[in-house]
């Protein structure tokens, strides 16, 4: 993997991990954090980032991200290029994105495609790949799964949703958690019904009710709920652990707290979008409320408390974007039918502004605790720790200089995904980042990209670092 050989020091910042804070030097070399001290000036480092009055901050990492995902009959407008440029520009230096097994594809050519995705829109970020497990039907598939980590993919995705496209049986989850517990692997799953979505879609649209309301109304939190229980429940007698990807209410995310208690391995991801958005978008039929169409869908305005408690307990673990991005011309595709809208919204860019923003600024969680959401834990569970997601000597410098004072008003006049608006559009910011690291080299100048794409690289992940895991005989 190149480095950048020349050294460089971060001067003076406010050095913040999740654990502790101390005002000081960094000194870079090759690519990874060389020295941390109070002057380092004296080291006669080529260049230096003054970092007075500004945050240093691990790089972000973003768990869930889908660059060029198919959805229908389209796919997510940006590619791991314009993706990972809008990542940088908010923060985040590493992202792990969902790569898609199609229908009859073996792992092995699904990989291949991803790879293929990232030649063609070279990234300036590092980026890792899940894969989204979506047919097992041939038996190879299995023994293909346990040699996915050799191929740095230790996080295996299921849909429990989407019916007829990405959603798989409880056969394929159990069989495929019954793998990840052999490796060591980590199951993700999208909990919801997708048989009874399917069912409440398919009566709406008999019914007449094609408008986008009946998004949020044919995806009730307790579908969530169901799936997220029968999710826990099978990975516990499994024996695998589990991540429940982008919670959307307080009642999924206590059953994720209650299993950790019993000692089972279970995590829990929210997403900016449930922090910052509620149901109350979707409450029209006026088709511009199409690009508010994800799924889960936003909540109750009082699940955002009950989030915001979880983070902070620690009952869950990461605040994602589910980056998943299509303009309003594919929006449209579900001009007349909901259901066909491809769901998703960008938000790459927006998630460290947002949970500083939301979480910080009002005393809701820590700036250690912000760090640990957004960098030190998904490090931890994804397999990039301690190479990635904190400050000390040795980690990759992937690092993030912070402006608490730089005001901001979020617009898809400047943000930088390839969508033609932002969901947070208007939403007023104070801090943001200023200069960006990746691997010691800047990608981000003053708010001015300096990288060219290219820059980042792929990463082999290596296991979940996890806690205990207990089968059900140990209930
Ligand atoms: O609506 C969403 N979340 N779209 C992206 C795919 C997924 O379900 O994560
Ligand atoms: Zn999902
Ligand atoms: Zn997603």
């Amino acid at each position: 993997m190149s480095q950048v050989k020349e050294s460089l020091l971060v001067r003076g910042g406010r050095l913040i991990t999740e654990v502790d804070e101390v005002v000081g030097d960094l000194l870079v070399e090759d690519g990874k954090i060389a020295m941390i001290g109070s002057d380092l000036s004296s080291q006669g480092a080529d260049r230096e980032i003054d970092a007075r009055g500004r945050y240093v901050l691990p790089g972000c990492i973003d768990p869930h991200t889908h660059m060029k995902m198919p959805f229908g009959p389209t796919f997510t407008c940006d590619d791991f290029t314009s993706g990972g440029i809008a990542g940088a520009f908010g923060g985040t230096t590493s992202h792990v994105d969902f790569c898609m097994q199609a229908k009859g594809q073996t792992l092995d050519e699904a990989l291949d495609t991803w790879f293929g995705k990232l030649e063609e829109g070279p990234p300036v970020i590092d980026v890792g790949f899940h894969i989204a497990v979506t047919d097992l039907s041939s038996p190879e598939r299995l023994d293909e799964l346990r040699r996915l980590p050799e191929r740095g993919v230790t996080s295996f995705k299921l849909f429990m949703a989407y019916k007829d496209s990405f959603m798989v049986n409880d056969d394929t989850l159990f069989r495929t958690m019954e793998v990840a517990a052999e490796t060591g692997s980590l199951i993700m799953v999208h909990a919801e019904n997708g048989d009874v979505i399917d069912l409440l879609i398919r009566r709406a649209l008999e019914a007449g009710q094609t408008g986008v309301r009946h998004h949020l109304l044919t995806r009730p939190p307790e579908l969530e709920v169901e799936a997220t229980g029968r999710a826990i429940e099978l990975a516990r007698l499994s024996g695998a652990n589990l991540y429940v990807v982008h919670i959307s209410n307080g009642a999924a995310a206590t059953l994720v707290e209650r299993a950790r208690e019993e000692g089972q391995a279970v995590w829990g991801e929210t997403c900016s979008q449930y922090l910052a958005l509620d149901d109350s978008v979707l409450d029209t039929d006026d088709f511009e409320a199409a690009r508010y169409v994800f799924s889960p869908p936003a909540r109750d305005i009082s699940e955002q408390d009950r989030l915001w408690e979880k983070l902070a307990s620690g009952s869950l673990s990461v605040v994602a974007s589910d980056h998943a991005p299509f303009r309003m011309k594919q929006r449209a595709l579900g001009k007349d039918d909901f259901s066909q809208i491809p769901n998703g919204a960008p938000g790459i860019e927006e998630r460290l502004l947002l949970v500083h923003e939301l979480g910080v600024r009002p005393g809701r969680i820590s700036l250690n605790q912000m760090v640990g959401l957004l960098s030190t834990h998904p490090a931890k569970l994804f397999g990039l720790y301690p190479r990635k997601g904190t400050i000390a000597v040795g980690c990759d410098a992937d690092l993030v200089v912070f402006d608490p004072e730089v005001e901001l008003t979020l617009s898809v006049d400047w943000l930088h995904s390839r969508t033609d608006y932002s969901v947070y559009e208007g939403i007023k910011v104070k801090g943001a980042p200023v200069d960006v690291l990746v691997r010691g080299q800047e990608i981000i100048r003053d708010r001015e990209l300096v990288a060219e794409p290219g820059t980042g690289r792929f990463i082999a992940r290596g296991l979940p670092v996890t806690g205990p895991t207990r089968k059900r005989s140990g209930r």
